[in-house]
């Protein structure tokens, strides 16, 4: 599908990521970019529509999906990240969290705008995953467990909408240049290259963005990923847990 003249819905618009895939979207000349947040006051990007939408609230989101029921394209971007462990700190409750907005939250808006999507001829989802999706590390391990639960989500959605001609697009990255990573020192990808890629992809029908060299190798690694992967992240965190 051509995002020219498309009618799209962004979830976290309000800032980051969520944010810039509302500019490329009036960019690329979408007839309506619906920009949906927790407060839409803060969704002040010029041409973008503010919705008030916590994707965790079931209310919410029927709410949005009623009063946006021309959008040909939904993009799952709204997400947290607690930075914690599994076992130890520093937040007991960040996989509940995690797993509520990230999974629950995406789960929800797929299954509120499925037949959205389908009155409007088919049109697209893009969901917003991680490198995270594919393996775990301890820096960010709940949050990880919840980029794979949504990115199986996003595997089965793609395959249980196909007969109605919805285009699923999985997009991954490693570290992105907003809020989420604004503590880490580490090469960052930018969130316009994100929104390009993902949708270059929408309009290609491609169903898969590895938007950056780690999600690559990551991606291409996993039928080795104990060979590949772990051995050095096994390494970072030893380090870290013996000073
Ligand atoms: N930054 C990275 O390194 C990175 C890497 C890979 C993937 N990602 C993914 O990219 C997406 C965007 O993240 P970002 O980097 O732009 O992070 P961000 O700057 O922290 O922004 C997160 C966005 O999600 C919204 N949000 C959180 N909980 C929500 C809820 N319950 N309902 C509705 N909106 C909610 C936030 O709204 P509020 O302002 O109300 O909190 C905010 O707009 C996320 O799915 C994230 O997991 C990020």
């Amino acid at each position: 599908m051509q995002i020219a003249g498309a009618v799209a819905l962004v979830t976290g618009a309000n800032r980051g990521l969520g944010q810039v895939y509302a500019r490329e979207l009036v960019r690329r000349g979408a007839a309506k970019v619906y920009g949906a947040a927790r407060n839409p006051a803060a969704v002040t990007e010029p041409g973008v529509i503010p919705v008030a939408l916590d994707i965790t609230d079931a209310g919410q989101v029927a709410a949005a999906a009623a009063q946006c029921a021309d959008v040909t394209l939904l993009v799952n971007n709204a997400g947290v990240m607690k930075a914690s462990t599994f076992i130890g700190p520093p937040d007991p409750d960040a996989a509940r969290q995690e797993m509520a907005v990230n999974y629950f939250g995406t789960l929800s808006m797929c299954r509120a705008f499925a037949p959205v999507l389908a009155g409007g001829g088919g049109g697209a989802i893009v969901n917003m995953l991680s490198v995270a999706s594919f393996y775990t590390n301890p820096f960010t391990a709940s949050y990880g467990a919840s980029k794979a639960a949504a990115w199986s989500l996003t595997n089965g959605v793609r395959v249980e909408l196909h007969h109605q001609g919805t285009l699923v697009v999985a997009v991954h990255a490693a570290f992105i240049d907003t809020d989420m990573a604004a503590g880490l020192d580490v090469p960052k990808i930018s969130p316009e290259a994100v929104a390009q890629q993902a949708f270059d992809a929408v309009e290609a029908g491609q169903i898969e963005v590895l938007a950056d060299e780690r999600s690559r190798f990551v991606k291409a690694s996993l039928s080795r990923d104990h060979e590949l992967i772990y051995p050095p992240v096994q390494e970072f965190w030893d380090g870290a847990v013996s000073g």
